[in-house]
């Protein structure tokens, strides 16, 4: 499989990749619905200190989608109200959200609808899988105050909206689109500091049901039973992918990292890619690396410079 590389962030030390891997999917959802123009339209995140005042209902704060949604609701500088089970009210307020309701409560709209009165709505976003709730949705923003907006991760329902209320359907590639400047803002700028800081934490925790591609049919029947704030893994999937897919992998991230230039028919230079030795034309014309070489190469020093500055930090707090 292959990922663009403006749509992955490195995991800190201390975040595990079981841990990791429950993110991907659910922030670029997650992305796609808050921060697309046509969508919810929130200021992209930042580390800045901000009070826009605005409020995003997010239904669903405890699934995989909802759980990045509160989060980078957050980051955005917009208040969370939320539903879930209540056992999962802790949880919920843990990611940041400052009002949280109980779906099965039978008045559940009206609660919503009076905790809102006074302030003002940003959208709602809809992040289940259950039939029902983008009604339900539609209906609280229809009756509340701000932008009449229900963003969903399911397809428009074709009866039951106030017609004063736009529903819109998510796909999280959109943010990846050319032209947009949502994706590797998240997963480029804002994800890999947020995550080292811990303003972003991987959640729903994993729950691991096996390893290898035999597994992932274990995994969907268990998705399919149904999850609480749980994200269903499988662990070491390539440990079944062919001895020579892993050969071109371990080949491609060798050439990433070093200067590879041919000295011999059967030995290339196994310096770092800075290697002073061999010239920018000759480390050019190397083949088979993932990436342009200046690219690389200005990814390695602006890493390296990272590093520095986290000793510098350090050694400034000691
Ligand atoms: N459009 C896209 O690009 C895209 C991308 C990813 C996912 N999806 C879709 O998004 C949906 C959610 O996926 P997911 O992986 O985030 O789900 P998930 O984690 O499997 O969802 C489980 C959670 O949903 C909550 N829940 C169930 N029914 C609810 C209801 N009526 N109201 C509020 N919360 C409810 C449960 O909360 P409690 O345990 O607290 O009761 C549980 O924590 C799925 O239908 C998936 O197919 C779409």
């Amino acid at each position: 499989m292959v990922v663009p590389r403006h749509a992955v962030a490195e995991l800190p030390h201390g975040i595990s990749l079981q841990q990791g891997v429950v993110l991907p999917l659910g922030i670029s959802t997650a992305a796609a619905g808050l921060y697309q123009k046509d969508y919810l339209a929130l200021p992209l995140p930042s580390f800045e200190k901000k009070d826009h005042g605005r409020i995003v209902l997010i239904w669903g704060g405890s699934s995989s989608v909802g759980s990045c949604a509160i989060q980078l609701t957050v980051a955005s500088g917009a208040e969370v109200y939320t539903t879930a089970s209540s056992s999962n009210f802790d949880y919920c307020r843990k990611l940041g959200a400052s009002k949280l309701f109980d779906y099965h409560d039978s008045d559940v709209e009206d609660q919503i609808v009076s905790a809102l009165r006074g302030k003002t709505l940003a959208g709602v976003y809809h992040a289940v899988g259950s039939n029902g709730a983008v009604e339900s949705c539609a209906k609280i923003a229809d009756r509340s105050q701000g932008k009449a907006i229900v963003v969903t991760v399911r397809g428009v329902p074709d009866k039951g909206i106030p017609s004063s209320v736009r529903v819109k359907s998510i796909s999280s590639s959109d943010i990846f689109k050319a032209g947009s400047d949502i994706g590797p803002h998240i997963w480029r700028q804002f994800l890999p500091k947020a995550l080292a800081k811990g303003v972003i934490v991987p959640k729903p925790d994993p729950l691991v049901v096996g390893s290898g591609l035999r597994s992932v049919q274990h995994g969907l029947d268990k998705q399919k039973a149904g999850v609480s704030a749980a994200k269903i893994v499988v662990d070491n999937i390539d440990q079944d992918a062919s001895r020579g897919e892993r050969q071109t992998l371990e080949r491609v991230q060798w050439l990433d990292g070093h200067c590879a230039v041919k000295v011999t028919e059967t030995f290339e230079c196994p310096c770092p890619l800075f290697c002073s030795q061999h010239s920018f034309p000759e480390k050019r014309a190397v083949e088979g690396r993932s990436a342009p070489f200046d690219q690389l190469l200005n990814e390695r020093q602006a890493h390296r410079a990272l590093v520095e500055r986290r000793k510098d930090d350090k050694t400034i707090e000691s």
